[in-house]
């Protein structure tokens, strides 16, 4: 009999959802590999063995012993584009554009990401940080366990460097394990106004090396990211960004094809991106191109949602050609703010036609690949850190159908209990 930390038993429904090497590809996505009367055992924060509950309990025993009996048990949710952390709201905004305006015009106008922009960097370090942490203690709540974090609300360099050791700093405050990413490249600031090459310039001269200093002083692994749009950067701006970073040692992020298709799903397969998000307005021939290549396809529901738009991520037809397809919130001021990653998957069900298994394994092992974390976490195989949900629901399938309440039970992350 071996002694391990945690044993988590006879749960109605243990979904492992199996892939450590690679995430869930076409139309492959949505193998949950249940166990009925599942266990799963826990010790120094790494899942050990996962069975059924009278095999796991013959072989080990635990402390602390938690009993799922009508519940099901799944993997911590893993979001993999947000924007936190930023400072203010735009809830003002959010009324005009209820009364017609776009949030392109607004943007046009120096609101949208500006209006953000202007009050990120007037916050001090500690009140970007106090700001910020009652929001990622919400999204653990609702299950998420590890998150993507961007900067993007700086856009000079003492800014983009404050957000990403506010990023650091919300890491060590907190449960949710935050992976950054650089995003200079989300707007172009007003005093560069009609000056686009030359802020291309500054990223690419100044901030990159700055963030990479950075990023040799606290020795994390880093993404790069920009936001390749129509009247924001370019497919070429956004190339050379971003061989720029990739030759800094950034992992590649690309925001693409939210309200235009301008290559950038294609530009982000050539250059090995980890992911590339958004995915609205994709050409087919981009979403070929994901069949062919390795970066993780990001649907971001919670956006068109949020602007009240009706097109949604074609994940049927990037399935279809073969592509990883993974799900996230997209948290952020403008857009979509939206912390609950359920609330991802009832949406993504809806209106981007996922079956309820298949969003599932989107917002959990293929959403730890989009963060070049998926031999670590997203799913409950040995040897991956515990970071495990319990749901107050029987069956997986609750997920979806049901949303706006939460029904996550009890959150483990790295085997402790989250109170
Ligand atoms: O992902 N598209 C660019 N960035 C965000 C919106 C940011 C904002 O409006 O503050 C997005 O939708
Ligand atoms: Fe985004």
């Amino acid at each position: 009999m071996q002694k391990v930390d945690l044993i988590i038993h006879s749960a109605t429904q243990l979904c492992i959802v199996p892939g450590a090497d690679g995430p869930q590809r076409g139309l492959g996505l949505g193998d949950l590999g249940i166990v009925e009367n599942g266990a799963v055992a826990v010790a120094d924060r790494v899942i050990v063995a996962t069975g059924e509950t009278a095999d796991i309990r013959s072989d080990y025993s635990a402390r602390t012993m938690i009993d799922a009996y009508g519940r099901c048990v799944i993997p911590g949710f893993v979001d993999p584009h947000t924007h936190i952390p930023w400072y203010g709201d735009r809830a003002g905004e959010f009324e005009s554009r209820l009364a017609g305006a776009t949030y392109m015009e607004i943007m046009a106008e120096g609101g949208g990401i500006m209006s953000t922009v202007r009050d990120t960097r007037r916050a001090r370090l500690d009140e970007l940080v106090e700001d910020n942490l009652p929001r990622l203690e919400r999204m653990l709540r609702y299950g998420t366990t590890s998150a993507e974090a961007k900067t993007g609300y700086g856009l000079n360099t003492a800014t983009e460097l404050k957000l990403l050791d506010s990023i650091m700093a919300l890491n060590a405050r907190q449960a949710i394990e935050l992976s950054p990413t650089f995003l200079p490249a989300h707007a172009v600031p007003q005093e560069y106004e009609g000056r686009t090459e030359a802020y291309v310039d500054l990223v690419i001269q100044d901030m990159l090396p700055a963030a990479a200093e950075w990023v040799a002083e606290y020795g994390v692994p880093i993404f790069c990211d920009v936001f390749c749009e129509e009247g924001v950067f370019d497919l070429d701006q956004t190339r050379r960004i971003l061989q720029t970073a990739a030759s800094l040692g950034f992992r590649l992020k690309v925001h693409a094809d939210e309200f235009v298709g301008l290559g950038g799903t294609r530009l982000a397969v050539q250059l090995g991106a980890v992911s590339a998000d958004h995915l609205v307005e994709t050409p087919q021939e981009d979403i070929e191109a994901l069949g062919q290549g390795s970066t993780v396809a990001v649907g971001l529901p919670g956006t068109p949602f949020g602007l009240a738009h009706e097109k949604y991520t074609p994940a049927k037809a990037i399935l279809r050609a073969g592509g990883a397809l993974a799900l996230a919130t997209d948290c952020n001021p403008g857009t979509s703010w939206c912390e609950s990653m359920q609330m991802v998957i009832a949406l993504a069900c809806r209106y981007m036609g996922l079956t309820q298994a298949q969003a599932l394994v989107a917002a959990t092992l293929n959403a730890a690949h989009a963060i070049g974390r998926g031999r670590e976490i997203g799913s409950l195989e040995n040897g991956k850190q515990a970071d495990i949900l319990i749901l107050d629901t029987v069956d997986y399938r609750q997920l979806g159908y049901r949303y706006g309440t939460n029904l996550v039970n009890k959150v483990i992350k790295r085997g402790q209990i989250i109170e």
